[in-house]
């Protein structure tokens, strides 16, 4: 362990693939696909979150080194539509470490199939909850 790093720092450096994170870490990168769409056609902003959820989880996972779950989820809205074939990409970044819990801040973003260009869809921050075999919260380790 390196006693000049504080604890975030540690944390963020087990969560982040051992990359600077100041612009979130790239944690899954999917298409949208026509099984994920609402009846308009359009993909399911519960697909997104979906898929937002298992980013931060990913991430929780690594810093806390074994299983969590999500308590809470802040602060979310939706920018812009996401259609099927778009190029779907999560960025995590890890805002918070606390005794049991994570505040991972997630940005999705959209490109379209064949242009060059990404805009953002939606952003939010989820607190995961570390747990113990029993369902617990359990506390994070520092190294
Ligand atoms: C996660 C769970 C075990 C936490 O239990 P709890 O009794 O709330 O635990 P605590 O009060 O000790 O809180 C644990 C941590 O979560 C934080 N927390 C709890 N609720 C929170 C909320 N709504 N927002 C932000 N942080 C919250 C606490 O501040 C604490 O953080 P800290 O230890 O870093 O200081 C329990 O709420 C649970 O099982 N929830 C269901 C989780 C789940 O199934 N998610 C998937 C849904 S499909």
């Amino acid at each position: 362990m390196n006693e000049d790093k504080d604890s975030l720092t540690r944390a963020r450096e087990r969560g982040s693939h051992g990359r600077q994170q100041d612009d979130g870490v790239l944690v899954i990168r999917t298409i949208a696909m026509p099984a994920d769409t609402n009846p308009a056609g359009d993909i399911f902003g519960g697909w997104l979150m979906s898929q937002m959820d298992l980013a931060a989880g990913n991430m929780a996972g690594r810093v806390s080194q074994g299983r969590g779950a999500t308590v809470a989820v802040e602060a979310m809205q939706f920018l812009r539509p996401v259609k099927v074939g778009d190029e779907v990409t999560l960025y995590a970044t890890l805002k918070k470490v606390g005794r049991t819990s994570m505040r991972i801040h997630v940005d999705a973003w959209a490109r379209a199939r064949f242009s060059n260009n990404a805009a953002k869809v939606t952003d939010a921050d989820f607190i995961f909850v570390a747990l113990d075999d029993e369902g617990a919260p359990r506390e994070i380790p520092d190294t």
